[in-house]
Order: structure tokens, then sequence, then C-alpha cells
């Protein structure tokens, strides 16, 4: 059996001296498409950030394609001087070793650069990875994925709407022709026909053979695009519902409900 694409393996982190999450064990397959879902204040963007190589984790193993991402780091922390730091920092990610290998973060509520104008922001992104030759094909996809960015195309990123902001956010990801995008609240705040336009776009990103990992608190937009689903409550996954059918947002929150009590 070929490995997950990612797999996190007893994970545990959170904000020195917080602990955030704990025990956390979760999969992503190639071309899979994964939901996590579970209340605020929780834990999640605790858990994508420490994924992504911006926090330590504090215990277990993050893998892609069964390689460990996580290795000895050589600078002590001044944020944890206080604790058993030897317990942690053999557990380092660093953020470019993530992005390497093809695991992409979008950010939750992610503002971009508000004095930019969408082309600029979306023009410069590629321009790092696949050089100006690429720049046509990658708007071309972009148009394609979010049309309505072709319309704010000089529009300053400040200007735009949440929901459009976040259609700029997700295709910078994906111009790094992530194996796995990692979409972190992408409905928050969005109205329900951005809502719709946006679900519209990441079916699309499906198409194209990337693998998903979306945090998202609306689990109709959700259960609509993945193929399983973790519960996520207490800073750890409760449960893990399967392929087959997904269930109704009554019984998720009934599950939910039942782990909680
Ligand atoms: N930068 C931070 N420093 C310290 N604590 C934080 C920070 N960000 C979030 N927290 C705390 O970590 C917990 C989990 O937050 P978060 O991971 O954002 O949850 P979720 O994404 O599930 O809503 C919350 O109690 C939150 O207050
Ligand atoms: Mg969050």
């Amino acid at each position: 059996m070929t490995a997950p694409l990612l797999e996190l393996r007893n994970l545990a982190g959170g904000y020195p001296p917080v602990a955030v999450f704990r025990n956390v064990n979760l999969t992503v397959a190639v071309t899979e498409s994964v939901g996590l879902f579970g209340p605020n204040g929780q834990g999640k963007t605790t858990l994508l950030k420490t994924v992504a190589g911006t926090l330590d984790p504090w215990e277990g193993d993050v893998r892609v394609d069964g390689e460990r991402l996580n290795a000895e780091g050589r600078m002590r922390s001044r944020t944890s001087r206080h604790l058993n730091y030897d317990l942690f920092r053999k557990r380092r990610i660093r953020a470019r070793d993530v992005v390497r290998s093809g695991v992409i973060y979008v950010m939750q509520g992610n503002l971009l650069f508000p004095e930019m104008t969408v082309k600029e922001v979306i023009e410069i992104a590629p321009a790092a990875s696949v050089g100006r030759s690429g720049i046509a094909a990658m708007r071309d996809m972009v148009d394609e994925l979010f049309p309505r960015l072709g319309e704010r195309w000089h529009s300053r990123i400040r200007y735009l709407s949440g929901g459009e902001r976040q259609m700029v956010s997700i295709a910078v990801g994906l111009l790094a022709l992530p194996r796995l995008l990692i979409l972190d609240e992408p409905t928050l705040g969005l109205s329900p026909k951005l809502r719709v336009e946006l679900s519209a776009a990441i079916a699309g990103i499906r198409t194209m053979g990337m693998a998903l990992l979306i945090v998202d608190q609306n689990i109709e937009f959700l259960t609509g695009l993945i193929d399983r689903l973790y519960l996520f409550d207490h800073g750890t996954v409760d449960r893990e519902i399967g392929s087959g059918r997904m269930p109704s947002r009554q019984e998720i929150m009934a599950m939910m409900f039942e782990a909680r009590h």
C-alpha cells in the first residue's frame, strides 16, 4: 500500500506554555479530499499552523509520503526557554520543507497585501515558482476557477469583499501547484452567493487531482466537497466518518453532541 500523502501521528502542540491540541491522528491520501469540522476555538487552526511549519509540534510526527518532516531544530526558541525544550526541539518542522513537499496552507482570513492589485498578487506568485513563461497559463487557470477575479483584476485587495479576498488567497495557494491544498475556514464571512461560487471553484480544484484538507464551520458546504470527515473537539480528533454515505448535518451535529456528553 502506498503511504498517505499527509499523515499526522499522535500530534500535539500549542502556544507555549498552553497546550492546544493533542493525540491527533489524521491522514489525507493522494487526490483525496478530507474535511475537519468542529466548534470554534478548539485548536483546528493551531493544528494546521503546526502542519504548515509555523509552530513547533510538541509530540508526534508529520509525515508526507511516509517521510517524517520533523527534523532536529538548531535554534533555541526564546518563547519556550522555560519549558523542557528538548521535548519538542527534536520535532521542529521547517515551513520551507512543507512547501517543498507540495503541501500549501491557505491561512484563515488572510489579508494578503492590501495595496496590491489582484493582477499584481496573482502574477508575482507564479513568477517565483514557474517563471515568466508560466504566468499566462496560471492566469488562465485562475480565470477559469474564479471568473469573478477576472472582473476585479485591477482592484486593490483592500477594496475586495471578504469572499473575493478568500478567492485570491486560494488562487495564490494554487499557483504554487500544490499536491495538497489546506484551506482554513474558506467560507468565513461569505454571503450565500459567494459560498456557492467558492464551492464550485473548490470542486474544480478537486478535478485537477489535488488533494484537499478543508476546515469549515459550514457543514453543508464541507460535506459537498469531501470524501471523508474528521470531527474535531476539545483539541483532538474525536471521530472519523469514513467514505461511503456522508451523514446529514443533523446526524453530524448529533455525533458532536454525543461526543461532548
Ligand atoms: N497566537 C495565539 N497565542 C495564544 N493562544 C492562541 C493563539 N491563537 C489562538 N490561541 C488559542 O488557542 C485555542 C485554539 O484556537 P484555534 O486554533 O484558533 O481554534 P479553532 O481554529 O478551532 O477555532 C484558543 O483557545 C485560542 O484562544
Ligand atoms: Mg480556526
